[in-house]
This record gives structure tokens, sequence and C-alpha cells, in this order.
């Protein structure tokens, strides 16, 4: 293999790394050497992208749902059998929501919590074992720019990322003395399935996102995210250039969060 990997023989989990931003954190972080296990609910396109990337069989798959601690721990046990530690822990996986306080339910609102907060604790917690084994282990919270800014319409999915950006400076302060950084990387809006609403309309392709974002500039890049915007981020909170950096969130947006 090439010196140019610079994360070469890292062992990292990838939660919903089957597609989305997942999959291009899968992507880059095989670029740069690390095995894989991708851990996610959805069977379906991972044997496809496994068959585009994998040319040293680099990664593995492990279904499960994340909303059952029970298959967390199954996950981490298989990832102690293959490995028996590991580098970075990205939890990635998360679901959406589109409920205004009237209209959510405890259920429903407990499901995305369950999904978003609940499964990067579980992770974390079960993680700890393996990522101690090593020179220093990394945590990476997928989180949002929701969790830093309310908006309409989505209360579980957002007090879900605001609980993740708080966790992970939890995480940091109490990890660090054992050697592990814990950071989080905030999307702003990148073009994923989960882009698509219920309606089935792209959140770009709307006028309320073409007249407040575009026209108004409350995008002040004025472009779409790519997944590739994001994977370079988690890839920097992966590498040596960041060892001296715990408990930061690092807003990935196009400058949303910057302007008001
Ligand atoms: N796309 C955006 O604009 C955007 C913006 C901000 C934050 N994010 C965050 O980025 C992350 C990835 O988002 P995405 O846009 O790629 O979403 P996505 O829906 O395309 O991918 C999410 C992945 O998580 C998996 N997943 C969902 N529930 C699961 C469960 N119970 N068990 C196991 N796997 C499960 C899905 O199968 C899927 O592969 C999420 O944390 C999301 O909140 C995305």
């Amino acid at each position: 293999m090439s010196k140019d990997k610079r994360l070469l023989n890292k062992k990292a989990i990838i939660t919903g790394g089957a597609r989305g931003i997942g999959a291009a954190i899968v992507e880059r972080l095989y670029q740069e050497g690390t095995e894989i296990i991708i851990a996610d609910i959805r069977k379906e396109n991972v044997n496809n992208l496994i068959k585009k990337i994998d040319k040293n069989n680099q990664i593995d798959y492990f279904q499960v749902d994340l909303s059952k601690e029970e298959e967390i721990i199954n996950l981490i046990k298989f990832a102690k059998d293959k490995w028996g530690e590991l580098d970075f822990l990205i939890n990635n996986a998360a679901i959406e929501d589109e409920y205004t306080i009237e209209n959510q339910s405890l259920k429903n609102y407990k499901k995305t919590l369950s999904v978003n907060l609940d499964a990067p604790f579980l992770c974390s917690k079960y993680a700890l074992p393996l990522l101690e084994k090593n020179s220093g282990g990394r945590i990476i919270m997928m989180t949002s720019i929701q969790g830093i800014r309310g908006l309409k319409g989505n209360i579980s999915y957002n007090t879900a990322k605001g609980g993740l950006i708080n966790m992970t400076r939890v995480l940091a302060v109490e990890l660090a003395s054992r050697n592990i950084l814990v950071n989080s990387v905030a999307p702003g809006f990148i073009s994923t399935d989960m882009s698509v609403r219920k309606d089935g309309v792209h959140e770009g392709d709307t006028q309320w996102f073409k007249d407040v974002y575009l026209k108004y500039e409350k995008l002040p890049m004025k472009r779409y995210g790519q997944t590739d915007d994001i994977s370079g981020a988690v890839y920097f909170f992966c590498s040596e250039d960041s060892k001296y950096i715990t408990g930061q969130t690092l807003l990935v947006d196009g400058g949303v969060s910057s302007t008001f």
C-alpha cells in the first residue's frame, strides 16, 4: 500500500455508512488506508458500495438496528472479535423527523431520540474498552446546525442533535485522560436522501430554500453542500492534525450559521 495513506491500518466503525454522508466517510477513510465496519440497518446498496470501493478487503458490513441496545452490544463484540481494538468510532446514523410539538407523539419523539442520541451514547459506552486498547482513539459525532439552532417542525431531531453536541463535550472531558478525543461535525444543507422531504421534493428545489437561502443569501456560499464536504471534516478529526482538539463541534455549513 502507498505511503500516502495517512490512516493506514487504522480501524473504524462507521454507523449509517450504507449511504449518504456515511458512505462518503467510508470512501474517504478507505482511501486513507483504514479498515472499516459499516454498521447499518440498511442492507441495500451496501454490497454495491463495497464492490465499488473495496479493492483490498478492507470493508466489512454488520447489520444492526441502533435503536436496540442488545444489537449495539453485538456490533461491538463483532469488532472485538475481528480486531480486538478500535481507532475511530463514527456515530453518524440518524433519522429525520418532520413534526411540530402539536402533532408529535411521545412514541415517535422517543424513537428519534433512540437512534439519534441514545445510540451514540451506547456505541461510545460499549466501544470504550476497544478504543482504549491503542495509543489513542477518536469518537466523532455527526450532529447538525439544527443542534445549535431551532428549525420549526423538527423537534425531536433538533433536541437530539443539541444533546449530542453537549454529549461531545462531556465525553471529551471524561475521556481525555484515557487518550480518547471526542469531537463533532455539524453539517448544514448536504444533498443526500435525507434532503428529500416526505412529499418527494428535494429541499434544495423548494421555493422556500431558493428564496431564503439563495435569493436572500442566508446561505452565504450559495450552494447545497455535498457529502465530500463532510467526509473531509471527519477525516480531519481522525487525523494527527487534530491531536490537540477535543470537545469541539465543527460547523460545515457554507456559512449558514454565521449570518442571521
Ligand atoms: N443531509 C443533511 O443535510 C444533513 C444535515 C445535517 C446533519 N446530517 C446528519 O448526517 C448524518 C447522515 O445523514 P445523511 O443525510 O447521510 O442521512 P441518510 O438517511 O442518507 O443516511 C443515514 C443512514 O443511517 C442509517 N440508519 C438509520 N436508522 C438506523 C438504525 N436504527 N440503525 C442502523 N442504521 C440506521 C440509514 O440506514 C442510513 O444508511 C445524520 O446524523 C444526519 O443527522 C445530515
